[in-house]
């Protein structure tokens, strides 16, 4: 059943790191409201079977690779005859006390999260602005994360570094790309996807218990309610949000 609230019906949107967790729940709701979408990730098979599961085209490409992700914008804008909308979903975590984290491991941070982010944006904002001009403005949207603006604990030093610098990037873009393209960003508290699960597995059970205490609701999100809120800055009814970013963090509580 489609939900087309939100004008997205044929709207053209790509969406990087949509083979998991938060990227494949957009790309999913995305093509239930009527949108054509390309998804983004590296590993092919399980790219394959999130594009196949969506109904949308899959494009493997590594985010950290300038040329690959302008090959992969092209191949997008290709195959979806141009392109509407984008969103930066695809990035890692890591939680190591300063000292434990490698010179190779703060590069691949940053340049997942942050450069990836960058590239990406570089790539699509010509077919965005093209797209935007002649109809609806276009929009980017880019996921950066509560532990941007605060931490939820120690550990938090190269994914708060490229986070924070994901926000600023939206910012500085947003003033670039309007009137034809808004540019936004959601910082989602976590929600329930591999990168969490993998995270919770590395905390004791009294770390697991004050984290999930530390969220107003008592829980963490399902990846569906990030999602909702990437639709909500993609489609028109967010026509006024530029520059802003959006936290769907269930009332996260700062200690
Ligand atoms: N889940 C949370 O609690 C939470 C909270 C705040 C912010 N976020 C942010 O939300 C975004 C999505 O997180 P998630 O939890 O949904 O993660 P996830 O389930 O681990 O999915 C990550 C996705 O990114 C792709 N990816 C990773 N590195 C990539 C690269 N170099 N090039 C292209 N694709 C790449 C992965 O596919 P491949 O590995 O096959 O490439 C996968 O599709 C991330 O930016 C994350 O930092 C998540």
């Amino acid at each position: 059943m489609t939900d087309d609230r939100a004008g997205l019906t044929g709207r053209r949107i790509l969406v990087t790191g949509a083979s998991s967790g938060i990227g494949l729940a957009t790309a999913r709701l995305f093509a239930q409201s009527g949108a054509q979408v390309a998804l983004i990730a590296r590993d092919a098979t399980r790219l394959d079977q999130a594009a196949t599961a969506v109904g949308g085209v899959g494009l493997v490409a590594d985010v950290r690779d300038p040329a690959a992700v302008t090959a992969a914008v092209a191949a997008a804008v290709d195959s979806l005859g141009g392109l509407d909308g984008l969103v930066c979903a695809a990035g890692i975590n890591a939680r190591l006390p300063i000292e434990s984290v490698s010179d190779a491991l703060w590069a691949d941070v940053i340049a997942t999260n942050l450069s990836g982010t960058f590239y990406t944006c570089r790539a699509a904002l010509p077919h965005l602005s093209v797209a935007g001009t002649a109809g609806a403005p276009a929009s980017i949207v880019t996921v950066a994360s509560g532990g941007a603006l605060l931490p939820p604990g120690s550990g938090y030093t190269a994914y708060a570094a490229s986070k924070g610098g994901v926000v600023s990037l939206t910012k500085a873009l947003a003033r670039e790309a309007a009137p034809a393209v808004r540019v936004n960003c959601v910082l989602p508290g976590n929600a329930s996807t591999p990168i969490t699960q993998s995270l919770m597995a590395t905390m004791t059970p009294t770390e697991r218990e004050a984290k999930l205490a530390a969220y107003a609701l008592g829980r963490i999100a399902e990846p569906l309610e990030i999602a909702r809120a990437i639709k909500f800055l993609t489609s028109a009814d967010s026509s006024y949000a530029v520059g802003t970013s959006l936290s769907i963090d269930g009332g996260r509580i700062f200690h």
